[in-house]
């Protein structure tokens, strides 16, 4: 028998057998008639439907920001669902609403509820040591407003920062170990939330749930970011695979004995981005996250979800193919290992069984001196997706003769592309301008991008030249010369 879903939602205790694949923004509006919480694109874009997720950990509840209309009601036990309802005082505005009321901050309101949540997030659950404007922009990167303009919510964030920074009156909250309690102490949060971690500890986990009769399920839900973006409305009525019920298929560990990374399938984006040992082999991974998507998506999608999709442009996907990534499989009887180069069949053709879960992904541990380098163009700077995109694992010893080449390229062919032939021919060369103008020449020849909303053909040509250029003119500006290669 199928276990009521239990949490609670802002002071209140929920059970509910309401099905796992209703959207937690539907259940919101609908079943508890909590309308404050708003529908806009429905397809994780606008922000308008945010809400913050708590999760008990070492005795405390941490709170993330994401968007309800991703998000299904499957995954709340446990955990404590802030709705915008729950972040207003008994009386009085809370230091953000009162901050946008200030600075006029709102205007037709509609998209006011998700920049509140997203600003109180910032306010209560970022880990950033000291407030700033950069912290809330980077909170409510996923709030889109058409008609207030963003300076407005700008100075009403300069505003927070003041008071939360060192001489201002709230300067004491934002240092307090537990800013959570600091905040309700201070009159500034609902009182309710000091009593959470204790409610949240009461509920017992749900049963495990066995990892055979995958056949039965007729999607497993990810992170969920792009399936409800397809399929959103169908998939209450359908029976869904809550993957996220597995943390054993989360996580990222060093193996150094067997030369490898092991990730979880189901770490996202900002889990493998905060990580230090991927941050020790590719340390500027946060600048590349700050081109996916936005905050709220990128803690919710996980690579898995990205690999599966099989999109020719899924950011992921083109580094941890040029990082020669091993995918694993698991129908509950068999484990089948498929090198990831040879995952991709045809536009969004693949080599998986329907009833095979992805649980893990491997890649070698890169030898010191490899440089993992990651580019991407799309319309705009965030928030999009890319137009191409491109990947690259170089080494080259102390000769400059490359030891290592593995690159990639997304939008420009029906799969993610492995450069084959480029990494072939690089390998074992003298790192110089001539020897990458002869690769970049041979790229030319394995790509075939065509024409789309995105960019034409050849503009799509002329992005993979510069991309694949930017990787050597990033790392290797000594040994070849960056301004020959961008002029050819
Ligand atoms: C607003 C918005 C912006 C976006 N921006 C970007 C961007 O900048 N770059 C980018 O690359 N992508 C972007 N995406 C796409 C999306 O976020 C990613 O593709 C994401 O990685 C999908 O992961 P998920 O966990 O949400 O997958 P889900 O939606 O849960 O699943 C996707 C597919 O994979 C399957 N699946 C997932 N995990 C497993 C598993 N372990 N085993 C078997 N099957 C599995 C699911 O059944 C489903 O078919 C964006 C999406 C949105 C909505
Ligand atoms: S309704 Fe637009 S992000 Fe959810
Ligand atoms: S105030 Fe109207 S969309 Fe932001």
């Amino acid at each position: 028998m199928t276990q009521p879903v239990t949490f609670w939602l802002n002071d209140q205790p929920i059970e509910t057998d309401a099905p796992d694949g209703l959207l937690v923004l539907d259940y919101l509006r609908r079943q508890r008639l909590l309308t404050g919480t708003k529908e806009g694109c429905k397809e994780g874009d606008c922000g308008a439907c945010s809400i913050l997720l708590g999760d008990l950990n070492d005795g405390r509840v941490v709170y993330t920001p994401v968007t309800s209309c991703l998000v299904p009601v499957g995954e709340l036990h446990g955990r404590h669902l802030v709705s915008i309802e729950g972040l207003n005082l008994p009386s009085g505005l809370n230091p953000v609403q009162q901050a946008m009321v200030d600075r006029c901050g709102s205007q037709c309101g509609f998209c006011t509820p998700g920049f509140i949540v997203s600003m109180c997030w910032y306010m209560l659950g970022s880990p950033d040591h000291k407030p700033t404007l950069q912290g809330f922009q980077r909170a409510f990167s996923g709030n889109l407003c058409r008609c207030t303009g963003y300076a407005s919510i700008n100075r009403a964030s300069l505003d927070l920062v003041d008071r939360f920074s060192e001489g201002g009156d709230l300067h004491h909250v934002w240092t307090a170990d537990d800013r959570v309690a600091a905040l309700c102490d201070a009159g500034l949060l609902p009182t309710y939330f000091t009593s959470i971690a204790d409610h949240l500890a009461t509920i017992a986990p749900l049963d495990e749930e066995p990892m055979d009769r995958l056949e039965e399920a007729d999607f497993f839900v990810a992170g969920g970011t792009d399936l409800y973006v397809q399929k959103g409305e169908h998939l209450p009525r359908t029976t869904v695979k809550i993957l996220n019920r597995h943390p054993e298929m989360k996580g990222i560990d060093r193996l150094d004995d067997d030369g490898i990374f092991r990730v979880g399938a189901l770490t996202t984006f900002e889990e493998f981005g905060h990580h230090p040992d991927i941050q020790a082999i590719i340390p500027r991974i946060q600048d590349y996250l700050f081109l996916i998507a936005s905050l709220p998506l990128r803690i919710r999608a996980t690579l898995s979800g990205n690999i599966i999709n099989a999109s020719p442009i899924g950011d992921m996907t083109a580094l941890l193919l040029a990082m020669d990534s091993t995918l694993v499989f698991d129908n509950g009887d068999r484990r089948r290992p498929v090198p990831m180069k040879r995952f991709f069949k045809g536009y969004k053709i693949f080599d998986k069984e329907p009833d095979e879960l992805m649980t893990e992904i491997h890649f070698p541990i890169p030898e010191p001196g490899t440089k993992i380098h990651f580019e991407k163009v799309s319309k705009r700077k965030c928030l999009d997706i890319a137009t191409v995109n491109s990947a690259a694992s170089l080494r080259a010893d102390e000769q400059g003769v490359l030891r290592h080449v593995s690159l990639t390229l997304g939008g420009v062919a029906a799969i993610p592309l492995y450069l084959k032939e480029t990494s072939e021919f690089l390998l074992g060369q003298p790192l110089t301008t001539d020897v990458v103008l002869d690769a970049l020449r041979i790229a030319q020849g394995e790509i075939s991008p065509i024409s789309d909303v995105r960019g034409s053909a050849d503009y799509k040509r002329l992005l993979a030249h510069q991309l694949l250029c930017a990787h050597f003119t990033e790392h290797f500006s000594h040994r070849v010369s960056p301004e020959a290669l961008l002029a050819s």
